[in-house]
């Protein structure tokens, strides 16, 4: 059995979990933007959240980082495993560049429950796209290898 395919197989399992909560919870704060304060909506919105934040989010993104790293560490060279690799050192680049939006993701959560958002639907709209924009720059890093 190889293990390097197993733990491939599960660390694409949760980038895709991770994901999809990336994607999502900005959608999610462009529509609580058009509730009002201490509405039920509002309340549902705060959540759904709270919900999406910490039994999908968090948990996906720990998984992937703890898989990406095993797998880098199993890379060909016998000292540095990918690491010795262009490509990985971007992709671990972006990488933490998406983990910083999710920090920003976690703390509007909070800012939402405690009804203390300071930033318009506008904002959030523009913002959904910047995982998207990451996650296709990642996956062609990883797939095209081209450094
Ligand atoms: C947390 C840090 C991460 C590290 C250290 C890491 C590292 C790696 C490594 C070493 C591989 C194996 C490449 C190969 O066998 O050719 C891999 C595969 C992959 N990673 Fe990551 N990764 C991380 C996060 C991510 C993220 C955030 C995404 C997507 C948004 C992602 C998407 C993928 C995909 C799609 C593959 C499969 C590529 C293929 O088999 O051709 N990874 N990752």
């Amino acid at each position: 059995m190889d293990i390097y395919i197993w733990v491939k197989a599960f660390h694409i399992i949760a980038v895709i979990a991770w994901m999809a909560g990336m994607l999502y919870l900005p959608r999610l704060f462009v529509y609580h933007c058009a509730a009002e304060k201490g509405s039920v909506q509002s309340e549902t919105f705060k959540l759904m959240e709270r919900r999406l934040l910490r039994a999908i989010i968090n948990p996906a993104m720990i998984v992937t980082w703890a898989l990406g790293l095993w797998l880098a560490w199993m890379g060909p060279d016998s000292r540095f495993g990918w690491f010795a690799s262009g490509w990985l050192q971007a992709k671990f680049a972006l990488v933490l560049v998406l983990s910083a939006v999710h920090g920003l993701f976690a703390r509007w959560v909070k800012a939402f429950a405690t009804d203390q958002n300071r930033h318009s639907q506008r904002f959030y709209r523009i913002i959904n796209e910047v995982p998207t924009l990451l996650l296709i720059a990642i996956v062609i890093l990883v797939v095209v290898k081209p450094f």
